[in-house]
């Protein structure tokens, strides 16, 4: 397993495109999907330096909080709450550019500002967990990182097994 990310571009979408196929390695040699779960966060982490980044999980219908990196945040959320019960309910990204304008939005922490929730689904279209990435700034968030992340859910969705 290769111990650091290489990372040469310095725009956004460089940074994804070299990024993603270093993902693809790091969780191809494990077998346990929250060690893979916990690497794939903290390597965004580390790439972007976001201000929280990490996973919730499908568990008895509801999302619990999963591996993720970043101040405490809370623990469940329901179908149809915040972004990520929205995300979830519609099995859709949603991009939040501030988040006082979504109506319902969970504010785990008052520092929170922007938003995005791109949900993971399994072969049948279920969704069995959503990716959640805030930032500290307003309107941090565009079409590259869903673009982007959604190839994050779609790695993700090959090695998680609901
Ligand atoms: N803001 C999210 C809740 C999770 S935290 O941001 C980590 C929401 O509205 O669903």
């Amino acid at each position: 397993m290769a111990e650091t990310l290489h990372l040469e571009a310095t725009d956004k979408a460089g940074k994804y495109r070299e990024l993603i196929p270093q993902l693809e390695a790091l969780v191809s040699g494990e077998s346990d999907a929250i060690a893979n779960l916990s690497n794939v966060v903290a390597a965004l982490k580390q790439t972007f330096g976001f201000f929280w980044v990490g996973v919730y999980i499908v568990k008895e219908n509801e999302l619990v909080l999963g591996p993720f990196q970043g101040p405490i945040a809370c623990t469940r959320i329901r179908m149809g709450k915040g972004v990520c019960g929205t995300s979830w309910e519609r099995k859709a990204t949603i991009l939040v550019p501030d988040v006082d304008q979504f109506p319902g939005h969970i504010a785990c922490s008052s520092a929170s500002r922007s938003e995005i929730v791109v949900p993971v689904m399994n072969a049948t279209g279920e969704v069995i967990m959503v990716i959640d990435v805030d930032s500290d700034r307003l309107n941090d968030f565009d079409t590259t990182d869903q673009q982007y992340l959604e190839q994050v859910a779609q790695l993700i969705s090959t090695f998680y097994h609901a």
